[in-house]
């Protein structure tokens, strides 16, 4: 998904408000999980946000989002931005994130269950294996789930 960088979309430095980008990767990640579960979804959680550089008014800003594993009724997504001038000049990879949606039964809007993530490249594997330990320490902030439950953030920690 690409955006083009309006005046309206700038803080008074000119360069893209980071809200303004946490809503298009929103969009973009909504889009990406919506597929992957063919059910409504719901943001549930938004974390390890980079704001790496700044993007100029003027700028186009791609966003790539991809579902990097499900859990049970939730999944995780990645989202990548990168921006370039309007001729394609300076392209730069800019700030990413991580969402986690729930998928809904579309008739009583409670959870339901999300089908699987196969990874298939290495980057993916890593990603896939990594997602277990943000899901624990992000469910830890939360205070869904006990310290002493987070097994792989144990294993991390020892
Ligand atoms: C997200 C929501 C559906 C979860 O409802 P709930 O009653 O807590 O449901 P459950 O306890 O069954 O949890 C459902 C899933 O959400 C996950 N979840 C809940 N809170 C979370 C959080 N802060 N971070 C990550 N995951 C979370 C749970 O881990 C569970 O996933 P799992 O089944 O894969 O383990 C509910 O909190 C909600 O509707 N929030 C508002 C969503 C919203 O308005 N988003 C913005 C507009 S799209």
């Amino acid at each position: 998904m690409s955006e083009l960088v309006m005046p309206n979309d700038t803080n008074p430095q000119n360069n893209l408000m980071g809200g303004n980008m946490l809503r298009w990767m929103d969009i973009a990640c909504a889009i990406c999980a919506g597929k992957h579960c063919a059910k409504p979804v719901v943001t549930a959680s938004v974390d390890n946000v980079a704001f790496g550089s700044p993007i100029r008014n003027g700028e186009v800003v791609t966003l790539e989002a991809t579902v990097t594993r499900a859990f049970n009724t939730s999944l995780e997504v990645y989202v990548q931005a990168t921006a370039a001038t309007m001729q394609g000049m300076n392209p730069r990879r800019t700030h990413h994130a991580y969402f986690t949606f729930v998928a809904l039964d579309k008739d009583n809007g409670s959870p339901v269950p999300v089908p699987e993530v196969v990874p298939l490249s290495e980057i993916e594997e890593q990603r896939f294996e990594a997602a277990l330990r943000r899901r624990e320490l992000r469910l830890v902030l939360a205070g869904r789930m006990k310290p002493a439950n987070a097994a792989n953030l144990k294993e991390l920690f020892g």
